[in-house]
This record gives structure tokens, C-alpha cells and sequence, in this order.
């Protein structure tokens, strides 16, 4: 399969897709939920699989389908450990049913920035987490960075206050639901899809991402503005299958993760300069960005500090202060 030809047929859709696909090859499918430019995993996996498709034509074989085409989040773990599906990367937040450690990542104020989960996650307690779903049949391979996440709503925020009695769209994480609840929002678990929707309609208020989701799915255009708040993180974890992993023969399998590895690295260093593109895009676009006075942040940290003490256990102490050590 040429790589011309495995694009053309990706944009076609999900049903096509196979059809890239030469008689012999593995076929890798990869299920995400987010655009494909101006996106730090959109441009991770088209570069992944531009290259699969180049380097190891004949031996294997790679679809990506963005932007929920195939499954959501909720769905896709399940669908690989069916075999439906080979690669995914949701963000760290969407892993709960399987592990709890991962819940350090969307712990607020625990990364000051990129840098930081960037170090945490090459030390050995983030590579250790990579294998933490082995017995649950999946396998991390490795960490791609989104970014740090921003605040949105329906009416301007700049005190955590200005959050009270207000609905807020969050991932499927439990960390998440109790930082909205540390402001006095009101949270609700909702698939990245329906966000816009939810927005518009008025299902909720306003929502938390990075700049890149914001801008990739407009929404910035249904919120009165986003405050610059840089309270969390969204990064994905690359997963597959163990059973699926352990059935490339090693040459296929040593090429693939070395491709992927490569890609990872390159990508990964690209992240941050994407998402500050995607927020100056919101800017020319007319959309609203609040930034906060020192004492206006410290107010927000003040108010989600707490949600650190309710996680402990799941996280363990020795992340958060390996994760901390890193911060200093
Ligand atoms: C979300 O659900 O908001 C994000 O995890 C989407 C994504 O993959 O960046």
C-alpha cells in the first residue's frame, strides 16, 4: 500500500479504510477522537502512520481513524481487548477501570509544565506505569503529550468563585469531578464528542482542555472566553493489546515500536509550540482568553489544593514526590 493511497482512503471513512490494506499485511488499526491538524496527537498518529506505511509496506499495514469515527474513549479499551481494535491514545484521565495510578496526572498544580510531565513520565516511576495494566491486558507504549489545561465557561472566569453553581463537562475521571466539586461547580462525565453540543445547547457551562481541543473542536465559540488557568495536564498514553503485541514476530514488532519511538520523540518536543499556535489561532479567530493576576492564581490553587489529600492512596506517595521533586 502506498502511503498516498492509505490517505486518500483514510478521509473516505471508516468503511473504506480496510481497502488500503494489501492481502498479508497486519493490520494496525488506530481509533482516536481529535482532529488530525494543529493537533498534538492528530499529527502524532498521521506521522506514525505515514511512516508504517512507508517503512514497513508489505509487513504491515496502519488506518487511523480521528475524531471518534470508529469509537469513543469509553469504548475503544474494550474494542481492543476484543481485537476490533490495535492502537488507541486516550488521555491519561480515561484509564480509571483499569488503574488508578494513573490519577497523579490530572491531580491540579501537580505539573508546572510540559517539561515537567515530560520528566516525570521518563522517570522510572512513569515507565513503571507503562506496564500497570499488563494483567488487564493492555500495554502502555508510550506517553504523547497534549498539553496543560485552560477553563472555559459561559461567564468570565477569574476567581475559583466565579466557578460556583456552574456545569462542568469533565472526563471520565473521578480526580476531575472532585476538583470541579473543590470549586463549587457541578461536574458531569461526557464523551469529548458531545462537548461542543452540550456547550451550545446549554447542557453544561463551561468545560477544562488545552488549547489545542478548545480551538480543534471551536469550543471557544460557544463560551463567553477561556481563562489562561495551566491547572492540569492532558496527556494520552499510546496502548495496545498484550496479546496483540505478543503476536508480531520480533522483526515486525522490534520495527514498529522503534518507528514508534521515533515518532514519539520527535512529536513530543513539538506539543507545546502546537498548542500555542492553536491559541494564538483562538485570538485571530475573536475568541476571548482571560489571563490571571499571581494573586488570582494562587486563589485557584488554594481551592484545588484539597483534591490532592482524596487521591493520595490511589496515586501513591512516592509518585506524588517523585513528581514533585521534579516540579522544584
Ligand atoms: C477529552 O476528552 O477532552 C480529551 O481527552 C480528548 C483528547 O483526546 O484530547
Amino acid at each position: 500500500t502506498t502511503a498516498a493511497t492509505a490517505m486518500a482512503l483514510t478521509v473516505t471513512g471508516a468503511s473504506f479504510a480496510a481497502a488500503a490494506c494489501d492481502d498479508g499485511e497486519i493490520v494496525v488499526k488506530f481509533s482516536h477522537v481529535t482532529n488530525t491538524d494543529k493537533h498534538p496527537k492528530g499529527i502524532a498518529a498521521s506521522l506514525l502512520e505515514k511512516r508504517v506505511n512507508e517503512e514497513m509496506d508489505g509487513k504491515m499495514c496502519m488506518e487511523v481513524f480521528p475524531n471518534s469515527t470508529l469509537y469513543n474513549d469509553n469504548k475503544v479499551l474494550e474494542a481492543m481487548l476484543q481485537g476490533d481494535v490495535q492502537l488507541a491514545a486516550p488521555s491519561l484521565s480515561k484509564f480509571e477501570k483499569f488503574t488508578k495510578q494513573f490519577r497523579l496526572f490530572d491531580l491540579p498544580f501537580m505539573f508546572k509544565d510540559i517539561a515537567a510531565v515530560d520528566a516525570f513520565q521518563a522517570s522510572d516511576n512513569g515507565q513503571a506505569m507503562l506496564d500497570s495494566m499488563q494483567r488487564r491486558g493492555l500495554q502502555g507504549l508510550g506517553y504523547w503529550h497534549n498539553g496543560m489545561k485552560q477553563m472555559s465557561a459561559n461567564v468570565p472566569l477569574l476567581d475559583p468563585s466565579d466557578a460556583n453553581g456552574l456545569k462542568f463537562r469533565v472526563q471520565s475521571s473521578d480526580v476531575l469531578v472532585a476538583q470541579m466539586e473543590a470549586m463549587g461547580g457541578s461536574p458531569q462525565k461526557m464523551a469529548f464528542s458531545e462537548v461542543y453540543g452540550a456547550l451550545q445547547q446549554g447542557v453544561v457551562d463551561g468545560q477544562e482542555n488545552t488549547w489545542s481541543n478548545i480551538y480543534g473542536k471551536k469550543f471557544f465559540e460557544v463560551q463567553d472566553g477561556v481563562t489562561e488557568t495551566n491547572h492540569g495536564i492532558l496527556d494520552y498514553l499510546v496502548v495496545t493489546s498484550v496479546d496483540w503485541l505478543d503476536s508480531l514476530p520480533e522483526d515486525v514488532r522490534t520495527q514498529f515500536i522503534t518507528i514508534f519511538q521515533e515518532v514519539t520523540h520527535t512529536r513530543n518536543q513539538e506539543a507545546e509550540a502546537v498548542n500555542l499556535a492553536a491559541r494564538q489561532s483562538i485570538v485571530d479567530a475573536g475568541g476571548t482568553i482571560r489571563e490571571l493576576t499571581p494573586e488570582q492564581r494562587a486563589a485557584w490553587v488554594e481551592a484545588m489544593k484539597p483534591v490532592w489529600e482524596k487521591f493520595t492512596d490511589d496515586v501513591g506517595q512516592d509518585n506524588i514526590d517523585a513528581a514533585q521533586a521534579i516540579n522544584a
